[in-house]
């Protein structure tokens, strides 16, 4: 087991600045997501931790050792790739061994390593297979069980289920978090898809253009974003972002789950007026998008309206987000909640 300890890290490619200074603590045992939209570098960050690639400038630490010059190898590293990257004219059992050959591992110690990792993802009767005569699923367990079989101190894992379809995704998530459990490994999770990143990691790193936007667990992700992109990235649809109703640039945001259409007259809302566009029926939610003069707003609710009807829209105060004019959260004070009672359609 493991700690991880990034300090001013810096990625180049030619003239591009994939990461411009990135610092990050992962601790030992974590489940740690990193999670972004593609090209945010992600892959990177995790390649140079497992020593595929080296940092342009900055500091790498697997506990307390300097590992920017360590090879991959000796890293004590583990990783597990998007298109599992095993040898196709092995067998299972020979794809999961090889490593262990390559690091001289006497025989009996190999197979009794081997049985005790195919036991846990559950391939022991697959052993003698090739990887073309398995399902997206069990190929995707051989990768683990390669990876597993060396006893790293770390597991990085690049987009490992984007390959299988929804339902066994979501499947090998669960088997993913029991695993970490069992294991007590640190894991490092890299995925774009921010369902998958809440559902898993208890630790989620959020970053965009090689920045750390928000590092939080799930929950703060989604109940108290820093900064418009955290608020817009969790969420679906994303958080409504209203610009231009407010003074010296502060917006407002509020979660499309979190809207009354047509409160009553007493309640003590923030209101907007809409115009319902349409409305889509999704089994126990309707996703409505309904014009504004500030621009359109989505809402999910379980509540029914008619479409094309004229419609107030309400948010509770407290379900308001406030953000400044760099798009950072600030706090909902007394002089703003005046001004936005002064706004506040009747
Ligand atoms: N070997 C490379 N040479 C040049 N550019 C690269 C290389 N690897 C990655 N990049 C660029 O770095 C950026 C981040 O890539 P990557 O870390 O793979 O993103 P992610 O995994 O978040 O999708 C992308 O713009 C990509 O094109
Ligand atoms: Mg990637």
């Amino acid at each position: 087991m493991s700690s991880i300890t990034l300090t001013n890290v810096k990625k180049v490619y030619g003239e591009d600045v994939i990461i411009p200074d990135l610092n990050l603590v992962i601790e030992d045992g974590s489940f740690t997501v990193l999670v972004g939209p593609s090209g945010c570098g992600k892959s990177t960050t995790l390649r140079m931790i497992a020593g595929l690639e080296g940092p342009t400038s900055g500091n790498i630490y697997i506990d307390d050792q300097d590992v920017v010059n360590v090879a991959p190898g000796k890293r004590g590293i583990a990783m597990v790739f998007q298109n599992y990257a095993l040898y196709p004219t092995m067998t299972v059992k020979q794809n999961i061994e090889f490593g262990l050959v390559n690091k001289k591992v006497p025989k009996a110690e190999r197979e009794k390593l081997i049985k005790e990792v195919c036991e846990i993802v559950g391939l022991e009767k697959y052993l003698s297979r090739k990887p073309g005569q398995l399902s997206g699923g069990q190929r995707q367990r051989v990768a683990l069980a390669r990876a597993m079989v060396k006893k790293p101190k770390v597991f990085l894992m690049d987009e490992p289920l984007s390959n299988l379809d929804a339902k066994l995704r979501a499947a090998m998530r669960v088997e993913l978090i029991q695993l970490h459990k069992r294991l007590g490994t640190t894991f490092i999770y890299v995925t774009h898809d921010q369902v998958e990143a809440m559902s898993m990691g208890d630790n989620i790193v959020l970053m965009d253009k090689g920045i750390i936007m928000q590092r939080s667990s799930p929950r703060d992700m989604y109940n108290d974003p820093q900064n418009v992109y955290t608020a817009q990235f969790i969420g679906t649809p994303p958080m409504n972002i209203v610009r231009d109703l407010l003074l010296d640039n502060y917006s407002i945001g509020f979660r499309p789950e979190k809207i009354t259409l047509n409160p009553d007259a007493g309640e003590d809302m923030f209101r907007i007026k809409g115009h319902v566009m349409t409305k889509e029926h999704l089994g126990s939610e309707i996703n409505y998008s309904i014009t504004t003069e500030y621009g359109l707003v989505m809402a999910k609710l379980e509540q029914e309206v008619a479409d094309d009807c004229d419609v107030m829209i309400g948010v509770d105060y407290a379900n308001l987000y406030i953000f400044d004019q760099n798009d950072n959260r600030t706090e909902l004070d007394a002089n703003i909640k005046k001004a936005l009672i002064a706004v506040s359609a009747q």
